[in-house]
This record gives C-alpha cells, structure tokens and sequence, in this order.
C-alpha cells in the first residue's frame, strides 16, 4: 500500500484532468499555463512599480527557475530568499523581508509573489498584507500541502515560539497560480503530507474524494488538487472568517498540531511533517468520534488502517501525553479554556465545537497506539 502513495505513480498521472480556474471571493485560482498567462494579464493590468519574488533556498533552486521564464514585466524583479523551515517561520524572518523591503524601495505599487511551500505562503501573505499597511501578493504554492490547503482562503501569519500560526491576519492574494509540475522538485514524504489534507476534505465534506485517494490504479493528482481546492473554496466562501463552517477543515488538526509541536520541541523525537502529525490526528478524532457521536466503529478500523498504511505508525509514548496535553490548551480554537474539537458523526457529517474530555483525549491516543 506505501508504494501506492509513490511520488512518481501520483506524478506520472497529472495532467489527465483538465483543470478550470476557481473563483475565490475576491480573486481566481489559476491552473498550469492559464495561470502564468493570467499572472501577466495581471501584472500589465496592475502596472506594479517593483516585483518580489519571496523564495526559500530550496524553491530558489528548485522552482525560480521554472517559474521565471514565464513571467513578463517591464519592472525590476527582486528575489528575497529566506531559511527553508517551519522552524523560520516566525516574527523575526518577517522583520528580515520587511528590511529588505524597503532597503528595496518597495512602494504600495509593489507586487509580492510568494514561490515555496506553506511557510513561504502564510508568511508572505502575512508581509505583505502588513507592509505599508498592505500590497499586493500573488501565492504560487509549489508543495502538495500548499497547493491543496495553505495557499487558498486567505489565512496568513506565522508562528509564535512552538505555537502555529498564533500571530496572522486574513487576507485574499490578487490570485493563486497552482502548477503541478512544481511538485517534481519535492520529496515523497512531502506529498504524503499534502495527501493528509486532500484525506481531510474526503472525510468531512466529499466521500468520493476518499474514494478516489484509495484507488490504487487510477490516481490523477491534478484532479485530487482541483476538488480539494474546490472544496475548500466552498467552505471558505461559505464561512472566511471560521465562525462555523470552515471550523470542519480543523479536523484532525486539534490533536495533529499538538502533537506537531510536541515533536518539534522534544530533543528526543524527530520532527514529524504535517501532514504526518495530522494523520494521527485524524485516527484520534474518528475514536473520539465513535466514543461520542456513534461513528461507525467499522469505518474507524478502516480509516485507522489507511492512515498507518501510508504514513506508517509514530510510536508516541504514555509518558508523552501530558506535554501534548499541555499544546492542546493553546489550541487557537479554544474559548474560555475550554479545547473545541471537530467530530464526525459519519463521513461527511462533521459536528463543530465539540468538548472532549482529557481522559478521552487520552483514551484516543492510546487508540492510535494500539
Ligand atoms: N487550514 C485550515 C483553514 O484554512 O481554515
């Protein structure tokens, strides 16, 4: 089953699925070579004074060159190159762009195009969005994760210690270029943490989708791109701000991010991707899910078994549990103290603002471990 979520089986199969542009609430998803044409339409539209290019050093020599050769502007081109890394992804990398910035002479006519992964997106989008009160962004993902997820819906900012995406803002791009080729330039273990995302959207909104992901023969990774887009699009049009709806793209992400950060801070573990840590978060909450709402204690086995196939099993300690305990009462989506899950009461029927308690939190994690 591993082998069925090899880099090159997902690759080989791209392009089969011609993709359409998604309309945001304020800008477009582009797909391919449409979307280098309408990231020039609007580079001429717009007449920026200067472009930036914000890049890490992987995307700087994996991607800028495939990507430059398409774009067409009559003003400077700048590249800002930062640290590759969740662990760059902070306040102080900002202070470092904004510097260059305005060392640069960027004005408020200026165009910021964010080239890389999720930390090169949600922190780009966060620069920009503060510089000068706000300029323009362009996200041009070039990770599954990113592609599928980070890049759409207007999330930016970055993290604050351990702590993910404590400090940011919503703000729309001028529009998202996604082109799949960029995903030759990253590893297999980054497109199984992208794969968690897509697995995410199957499970709470589109079953099909999960479906399709289990199809071993036919796997069209531009089609599992476009409808996972499209279905966060929907949610995100449905509710920007995550006063409901869009709480249902955290499933899986309350026990994931704590114990992402519990790896990242543990000198003893090795750190997990996110997609990864998400992954255990999912069999979590489908325990929790069945010990609280009913959900189906077959499809629990089943979707535990899919996960561990693919992302194979993290051993995670009883002597563990109180530090992850302790990052999910940072959880940005707790109120009054209190840790607010996301369950399922069956394949795409999610319940919002659920409250669990420790011990069962516990119980799920043992779950896992099992
Ligand atoms: N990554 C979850 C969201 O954008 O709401």
């Amino acid at each position: 089953m591993c082998n069925y979520f090899n880099f090159f089986c997902l690759i080989c199969n791209k392009n089969l699925y011609r993709m359409k542009s998604i309309k945001a609430a304020t800008y477009f998803v582009h797909f391919e070579e449409n979307g280098y044409t309408e990231l020039n339409n609007l580079i001429a539209e717009k007449q920026y004074s200067s472009i930036f290019i914000l890049v890490d050093e992987n995307t700087h020599n994996c991607c800028y060159g495939k990507f430059i050769p398409n774009l067409i502007a009559n003003c400077p081109i700048e590249v800002i190159e930062i640290e590759a890394g969740e662990i760059n992804k902070n306040l102080e990398t900002c202070v470092g762009v904004w510097n260059v910035l305005t060392e640069l002479n960027a004005d408020r006519k200026s165009l910021l195009i964010t080239l890389g992964g999720g930390v090169i997106t949600d922190l780009g989008g966060f620069v920009a969005s503060t510089f000068k009160r706000g300029i323009d962004f362009v996200n041009i993902p070039t990770t599954l994760l990113s592609m599928v997820d980070a890049s759409v819906g207007g999330k930016t900012g970055v993290d604050l210690g351990v702590l993910k995406n404590q400090i940011g803002l919503f703000a729309n791009p001028e529009m998202v270029l996604v082109d799949a080729n960029y995903l030759e330039t990253v590893s297999a273990r980054e497109i199984r943490s992208g794969t968690a995302e897509i697995i995410k959207y199957g499970l709470t909104y589109d079953v099909s989708l999960f479906n399709k992901i289990k199809n071993t023969e036919n796997l069209d990774i531009t089609e599992l791109i476009h409808r996972s887009i499209e279905i966060k699009n929907e949610v995100v049009l449905e509710d920007p701000k995550e006063q409901g709806l869009r709480k249902i793209l955290n499933f899986g992400h309350t026990i994931g991010h704590a114990i992402e950060s519990y790896f990242l801070e543990a000198d003893d573990k090795e750190n997990l991707t996110h997609g990864e840590a998400i992954a255990i978060g999912m069999v979590a909450e489908c325990f929790i899910s069945s010990v609280l709402l009913g959900f189906s204690k077959e499809k629990l086995i089943k979707i535990k078994a899919f996960i561990i196939a693919i992302y194979g099993k993290v051993s995670i300690l009883e002597e563990d549990f109180n530090q992850i305990l302790e990052y999910l009462k940072h959880d940005k989506k707790n109120v009054g103290g209190q840790v607010n899950f996301v369950l399922l009461t069956d394949l795409e029927k999610t319940q919002l603002d659920c409250k669990v308690t420790t011990e069962l939190i516990i119980e799920s994690l043992k779950y896992y471990n099992s």
